[in-house]
C-alpha cells in the first residue's frame, strides 16, 4: 500500500488508471443524474460531491450509502439537505471501489486508489 496516499505514485499504476476510468463511467451512469457530472449537485435538492466536507470526512459512510442509501438530515458545507437517497444494491464491491476511487481523485482530491479489499471490509460493517 505504499502508493495509497501518493497521487503522483498511484496515478502511474495501471490498476489505479483502470479503477479511475471505470469509476468515472459508473459515476456518470449511476450518480450524475442527481449529483451532476461536475459533482456540484443541484441547489438544496442534491448535495455536491465536489467541494463537499461530508465526502472529505466520511469515506466509510460514502461507501455504505452507495449500497444502502441514506436518509435523514445531512449537513454539507453548512447547508442542510434532507431528501432520501436510494441505495443501489446492484453495485458490486468492485464497482463501489471504482466509483469511490473516481470521487476521491477528481475535483481536486488526490486520495489515491480505494482498493476493493478495503471497500469490501467497510461494506461488511455498514450499519
Ligand atoms: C436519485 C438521486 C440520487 C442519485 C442517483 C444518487 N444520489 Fe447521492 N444523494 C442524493 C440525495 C437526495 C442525498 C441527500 C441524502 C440525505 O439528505 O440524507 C445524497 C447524498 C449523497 C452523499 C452525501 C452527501 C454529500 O453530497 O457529500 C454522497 C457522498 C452521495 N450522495 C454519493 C452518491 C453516489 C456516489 C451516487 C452514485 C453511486 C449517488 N450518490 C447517487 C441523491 C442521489
Amino acid at each position: 500500500m505504499a502508493c495509497q496516499l501518493l497521487f503522483s505514485c498511484s496515478t502511474k499504476e495501471p490498476k489505479f488508471q483502470q479503477y479511475y476510468v471505470q469509476g468515472e463511467q459508473l459515476y456518470i451512469k449511476n450518480c450524475s443524474n442527481c449529483h451532476q457530472k461536475d459533482g456540484k449537485g443541484l441547489g438544496l435538492l442534491y448535495p455536491p460531491l465536489d467541494q463537499s466536507d461530508y465526502v472529505d470526512k466520511n469515506l466509510h459512510e460514502v461507501l455504505c450509502l452507495m449500497r444502502h442509501g441514506k436518509e435523514g438530515q445531512l449537513i454539507v458545507n453548512g447547508k442542510k439537505f434532507n431528501k432520501p437517497m436510494r441505495g443501489i444494491p446492484s453495485l458490486t464491491d468492485l464497482e463501489i471501489a471504482e466509483i469511490a476511487t473516481y470521487i476521491y481523485n477528481t475535483w481536486d482530491r488526490q486520495h489515491g486508489i480505494i482498493d476493493v479489499k478495503e471497500t469490501a471490509s467497510v461494506l461488511n460493517s455498514c450499519k
